[in-house]
């Protein structure tokens, strides 16, 4: 059943069509039992998040758990996983877009998916494993140039076309009548101010070293024997080639009785501080604390991680980089 509704769009009045979907078309959507049983937003990043209970705040994922509507209950809630709201101008861009690319594309493009498409939207998956980036296209329309997301090219980037047009192509591709003009924004400002300068690790390797197989140029190869190899070094935005230039790690600074660990955090990666006392046993847990979680800021800033002191003989530290 389709019925108009008046919208005030603050101040303007629109009337817009809403679509009541019959259970056919339900199951034009919920369609991937491997991704979700079936279910789209019902997952961990998309829950994790905090909800006014009337009037009492608290994460759903941590008040689910109270409830004890799951079969264990949550212990690693700082570790876990969230979507960032488009409009959270601390997260970054592109953490934003990967946000909205999954809850609303990955019912459809995931690998396996209905979406007849190569790209893999799900925000567990890192940017560069996406073929989102210069990933090849099913249908180029005609335009041998048209990408997926092409840096820097609002007109070649059919990502961004599929969703700025409506009728025919449009995407997703049920669903609604309206453009989202909030997610067009962002994923423009994406691919304009964002990606022009983003070198996946291979374009990074060919700018560096000319070439992506000689042996210094291998993520694990330390060429400038500053401590810090290939991978991390494009992660942080460092050169391979200066001993100096190295991303500064943990200062360790004591505060009652914890121990504080305080080191930058670079734009757009994720840092996960992880303890063990037993260094050989390989059992590294992510510390449980709230500044500990992922999270991926839209600027270089310094975060200081607390760990309450124990009496373990030894304790060791790492922190793990990641993109996004
Ligand atoms: C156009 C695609 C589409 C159609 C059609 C659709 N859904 Fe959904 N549905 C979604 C998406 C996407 C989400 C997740 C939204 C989010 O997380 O913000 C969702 C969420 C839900 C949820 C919350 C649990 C979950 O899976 O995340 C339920 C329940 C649900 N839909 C039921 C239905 C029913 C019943 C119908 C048919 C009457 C229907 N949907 C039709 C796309 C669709
Ligand atoms: C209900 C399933 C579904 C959803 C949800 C969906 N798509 Fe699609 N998408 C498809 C199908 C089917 C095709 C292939 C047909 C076509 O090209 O129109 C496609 C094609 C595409 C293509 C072209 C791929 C190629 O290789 O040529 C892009 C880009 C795309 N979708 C982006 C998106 C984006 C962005 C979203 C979320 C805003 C989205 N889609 C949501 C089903 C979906």
């Amino acid at each position: 059943m389709d019925e108009p509704l008046v919208v005030n769009d603050g101040g303007n009045l629109h009337t817009q069509i809403w679509h009541y979907p019959s259970r056919t078309e339900c199951l034009t959507c919920h369609t991937i039992p491997a991704a979700g049983g079936l279910a789209l937003g019902f997952n961990t990043p998309q829950l994790n998040r905090d909800f006014d209970y009337g009037g009492v705040i608290d994460n759903q994922l941590r008040a689910f758990s109270n409830a004890s509507y799951f079969s264990a209950p949550v212990t690693n809630l700082n570790s876990l996983r969230a979507l960032a709201p488009s409009t959270n101008e601390a997260a970054s861009v592109e953490c934003r877009v990967r946000s909205y690319l999954t809850a609303n594309c990955s019912g459809c493009h995931v690998p396996s998916g209905p979406g007849l498409s190569t790209f893999d939207v799900r925000i567990i998956t890192p940017l560069s494993a996406t073929r989102l980036i210069n990933g090849s296209l099913t249908n180029t329309t005609g335009n041998p140039l048209n990408r997926v997301i092409v840096p820097g090219s609002l007109t070649n980037s059919m990502l961004l076309t599929r969703i700025s047009t409506l009728g025919a192509g449009r995407m997703p591709p049920t669903g609604s009548t309206e453009l989202d003009a909030g997610a067009i924004s962002l994923v423009s400002r994406w691919i304009t101010n964002d990606l022009p300068s983003y070198h996946c690790f291979a374009e990074w390797q060919l700018l560096l070293f000319g070439e992506t197989n000689s042996p210094l140029a291998m993520a694990a190869a330390d060429p400038d024997t500053d401590g810090a190899n290939n991978q991390l070094e494009w992660l942080t935005g460092t050169s391979p080639l200066l001993v100096n230039d190295v991303s500064p790690g943990l200062s360790v600074g004591l505060a009652g009785s914890s121990v504080l660990f305080t080191y930058p955090r670079v734009a757009n990666r994720g840092f996960d501080l992880q303890s063990t006392t037993d260094f050989a046993g390989n059992t590294w847990q992510s510390l449980d604390v709230i500044e500990n979680r992922p999270f991926f800021s839209a600027s270089n800033t310094v975060v200081t991680v607390p760990d309450l002191m124990t009496n373990a003989a030894v304790k060791f530290y790492r922190l793990r980089v990641y993109e996004p």
